[in-house]
């Protein structure tokens, strides 16, 4: 039942990369904070190439070095999700750009650098060109955790 559950989507190009990521670590921060019965985390690609595939092997080796392991594929935004979700997570600012022209209500988009407290990134860089998946963990590893500061605190949990 996930009526009732706060619902964060994470968006990025692909799907496989940098979204997959987020919802991976972000639940698993949620969970070991005692709070994981509350949310309901998913992720979803502006790009339509990679659907139905697993994460990409950099993600997952940075997932698994952190004992965090994840059954996500592949999917492509879609309309239902701007009604289904409350938070709609972007990861660059054409993802942000991308998910605002396709419908979604701009009060429900966040960009995901906006919940840094220190590092001042504009945006989470793309490891599928640059192929640097450890320093995406870290940057993902931190906002996720303002993130989930930032919800707890809106939501009262
Ligand atoms: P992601 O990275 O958006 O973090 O999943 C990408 C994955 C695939 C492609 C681009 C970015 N691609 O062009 O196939």
């Amino acid at each position: 039942m996930k009526d009732n559950k706060i619902k964060v989507l994470f968006v990025c190009l692909g799907n496989i990369c940098r979204s997959p990521m987020a919802e991976a670590v972000f639940a698993r921060k949620a969970a070991d904070s005692g709070v994981g019965d509350y949310f309901f985390v998913d992720s979803a690609g502006t790009g339509r190439w990679h659907i139905g595939n697993s994460p990409h092997n950099g993600t997952l080796a940075q997932l698994a070095l952190h004992g965090i392991s994840t059954s996500h594929r592949a999917r492509a935004i879609a309309e239902p999700d701007f009604s289904e979700f409350d938070y709609i997570v972007t990861m660059d600012d054409s993802n942000y750009d991308d998910v605002l022209a396709l419908g979604a209500e701009k009060g429900k988009v966040r960009r995901f650098v906006d919940f840094d407290s220190a590092a001042g990134y504009k945006e989470v860089p793309d490891p599928y060109y640059s192929g640097n998946f450890s320093q995406v963990y870290e940057i993902v590893d931190q906002l996720s955790s303002g993130l989930l500061k930032a919800i707890r605190a809106e939501k009262k949990i």
